[in-house]
């Protein structure tokens, strides 16, 4: 059975970060092969893995629409149709693959084609041992249902009471929405000092969390971002890349 870990939280506070350091200690410690779902159309989790994205899934949503209108391919034609073309967008690494949802739809019918993506999907990712699926803010996909049950929820903040009131409401918007989840971590990140915020205690406890850590601001990780973004040039030793261990003991 595959483990999923799907990352939430709001803006900016280092979700693809994350992602991308999961996915990177995942292969560091043997456990692959690795599926990455970036399911925010603006980010960019393929550079922060050192690879390019071509095609997203986002365009074969819009022809499946547009079949779907105009009836140029049929029934069974074309769902197999869709699964070609979504495992077209599917981009193979070394150890790892990525696929990209690209952006959500705009005015019309998307339901055909949401229904085949979240098949195809959820056939895709039940072939690989470990899933890691970076979104945009909020919780739209996980809400979404693009994916099955996820094993793992990690709610990134940054180390500010605002940061921590979004945590608390993203909690009990998880839950108004029925978004099921095995284990809640929260990540505190970009910390400056060694110890949590006040307040980080009380927000464990009040959203049930099964761990909330820290992760420090980390010079490194500012300068890649100040260039290419691969966060693959780090070192196996960076503090934040060790610091996933504590997530992984989760899955
Ligand atoms: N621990 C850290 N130390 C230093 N810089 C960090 C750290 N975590 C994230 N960053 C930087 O913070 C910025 C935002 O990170 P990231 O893109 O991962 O956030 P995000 O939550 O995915 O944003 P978005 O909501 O736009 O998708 C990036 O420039 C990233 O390099
Ligand atoms: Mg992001």
């Amino acid at each position: 059975m595959s483990r999923l870990i799907a990352i939430a939280g709001k803006g900016g506070v280092g979700k693809t970060t994350v992602a991308a350091l999961l996915v990177m200690r995942l292969l560091q410690r043997g456990c692959r092969p690795v599926l990455a779902v970036d399911a925010d159309p603006n980010s960019c989790l393929d550079a922060a893995l050192g690879i390019s994205v071509a095609k997203t899934v986002g365009g074969v949503r819009e022809d499946a629409r547009k079949f779907t209108q105009d009836g140029t391919v049929r029934g069974m034609d074309k769902k197999r149709f869709l699964e070609l073309r979504i495992a077209e967008s599917l981009v193979e690494s070394d150890d790892f693959d990525l696929i990209a949802m690209g952006r959500s739809e705009g005015p019309g019918c998307y339901c055909y084609a949401n229904n085949v993506l979240k098949a195809v999907l959820s056939a895709m990712a039940s072939k690989y041992p470990y899933v890691v699926l970076d979104n945009e803010a909020g919780l739209e996909n996980l809400s979404r249902r693009i994916v099955n049950k996820v094993s793992l929820l990690i709610m990134v903040t940054d180390p500010t009471i605002r940061g921590f009131e979004t945590v608390r409401r993203l909690h009990s918007l998880a839950g108004e929405m029925e978004i099921a989840y095995g284990r809640l971590a929260i990540v505190v990140n970009r910390l400056r000092r060694k110890e949590l915020p006040a307040g980080a205690e009380e927000l464990g406890k009040a959203t049930g969390a099964d761990i909330i850590m820290g992760l420090p601001a980390d010079e490194d990780i500012f300068n890649i971002s100040e260039q290419d973004g691969n966060l693959r040039h780090l070192s196996p030793q960076n503090p934040v890349l060790t610091g996933m261990d504590r997530i992984l003991e989760m899955v």
